[in-house]
């Protein structure tokens, strides 16, 4: 196989890591690629992953012959589309169902018409109805910008000010979504599909929130475990059977069906499971925990999805666990610098280190991004999974670099 990946961060980095170790694998491509990627595959900096006949073009002039799209920005821009229409098999669905992730307006009309659990929610276009529902409500709101904002796009709040404020900014762009706070712990729960069956991998948590013990704003996500240890089967059985199953029915039903990745994004409520988002693609930095626990070679992987033959393969799981904690730029969630010098990154394998769109010059790693790298630990426990981790966090340094030191808690609404 000639694989081509779209992307440039920590989640594209160990997808081509996890690729990189297919014994199916006769050349290994990266668009446009990080410092990280360049040592195991090669980069093709000058192509925009975001552009399909630029993608279209790498593809002819490589003879790539399967495409893995890591991102929601080429699937909102259509590579999907052009690749399938130009008959190259491509992980990754079409615009119109990538919508499940780049509307939350389209998705929470997708499930409320499948009755698919979700906290009640409105969509609003106009500021005065939104303001009467804010200045009405007894309870607190989420309040979401509609269209993709990278994990940034959502206020949880009871502070009436504060909601018309984030309200109004978002009222001149986009549609506004507001919904019922809901209670718990979340998961991330992702099947792969090739159109027709799909499989579930090892549910994930994602530490969403900026700071310790889930205070401060909301970031792409600061770290990531898989599995789970405290998620209990009846939730996981409720999860299966109230959400994955009836989304793939409504997916088929509605002629939604694709090849590739979708996520759940899922609160666990004492009311039972409830969807918060689709998404299509891996999760980042769930996708840096995840991949490394999986023992089937992805190539075959691959091939059985873009084949149609999911059903005839076993996704064989490590029972391992690991842990994965983000080492961000100062400023980040907010205005941040790139291109910082860094030193220490670990050299054995004890660890390992995930780029996200770093650069070199000169042999020196420059910071390209907020969320510059994801350290990842294994363990035959959580604990021990976290203790290579946080060794090995440490060494990773760069001017105002800084991570969650508790990655690896049980955490209530992360
Ligand atoms: P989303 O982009 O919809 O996944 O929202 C981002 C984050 O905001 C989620 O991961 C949650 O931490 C939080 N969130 C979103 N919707 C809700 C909700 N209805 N109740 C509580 N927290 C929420
Ligand atoms: N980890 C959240 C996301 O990938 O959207």
């Amino acid at each position: 196989m000639r694989v081509l990946i779209l992307g440039n961060g920590a989640r594209e980095h160990a997808i081509t890591w996890k690729f990189s170790q297919s014994r199916r694998i006769a050349g290994l491509f990266v668009a446009p690629g990080n410092a990280g990627t360049n040592s195991i595959a090669t980069n093709l900096p000058h192509v925009n992953p975001c552009d399909p006949q630029e993608v279209l073009d790498a593809c002819q002039g490589f003879r790539i012959n399967h495409v893995f799209i890591g991102g929601e920005d080429p699937l909102a821009a259509g590579v999907s589309d052009a690749l399938i229409e130009a008959g190259i098999p491509c992980i990754g669905p079409r615009r119109k169902t990538a919508q499940l992730e780049t509307s939350k307006a389209f998705s929470k009309a997708f499930m409320e018409r499948n009755g698919i659990p979700t906290a009640q929610a409105n969509a609003f276009t106009y500021f005065p109805a939104f303001e009467r529902v804010v200045r009405e409500r007894d309870h607190r709101l989420v309040l979401k910008k509609s269209g993709l904002a990278a994990g940034k796009g959502v206020l949880e709040s009871d502070d009436t000010d504060e909601m018309l404020a984030y309200g109004k900014s978002v009222l001149e762009t986009d549609t506004l979504v507001v919904e019922d706070h809901l209670v718990g712990y979340e998961v991330s729960v992702f099947a792969i599909t090739d159109g027709i069956t799909h499989q579930l991998l090892p549910c994930c948590t994602d530490y969403k929130k900026a700071g310790d013990g889930g205070t401060g704003p909301n970031t792409g996500g600061m770290g990531s475990i898989c599995p789970v240890p405290w998620l209990e089967n009846t939730a996981w059985e409720q999860i299966q059977n109230e959400i994955v199953e009836p989304t793939f029915t409504a997916l088929r039903a509605e002629g939604l069906s694709f090849v590739g990745v979708l996520y759940f994004g899922i609160m666990v409520t004492a009311n039972g499971p409830f969807v918060l988002e689709y998404n299509v693609r891996f999760g980042d930095p769930e996708a840096q925990v995840l991949l490394p626990l999986i023992r089937a070679d992805f190539g075959d992987l691959c091939e059985a999805m873009t084949k149609q033959r999911l059903s005839e393969f076993s996704i064989e799981v490590s029972p391992k666990s690991s842990v994965g904690v983000v080492v961000a730029a100062k400023g980040y969630p907010g205005v941040y610098d790139t291109g910082i010098p860094v030193t220490g990154l670990p050299t054995d394998d004890s660890a390992l280190v995930f780029h996200a769109a770093t650069t070199e010059r000169d042999g020196v790693t420059l910071t390209g991004s907020g969320r510059c790298f994801t350290v990842v630990g294994r363990g035959k426990e959580l604990l021990d999974a976290m203790n290579t981790a946080y060794a090995a966090v440490g060494s990773v340094r760069f001017d105002g670099a800084w991570f969650r030191s508790d990655i690896g808690g049980r955490i209530f609404g992360n």
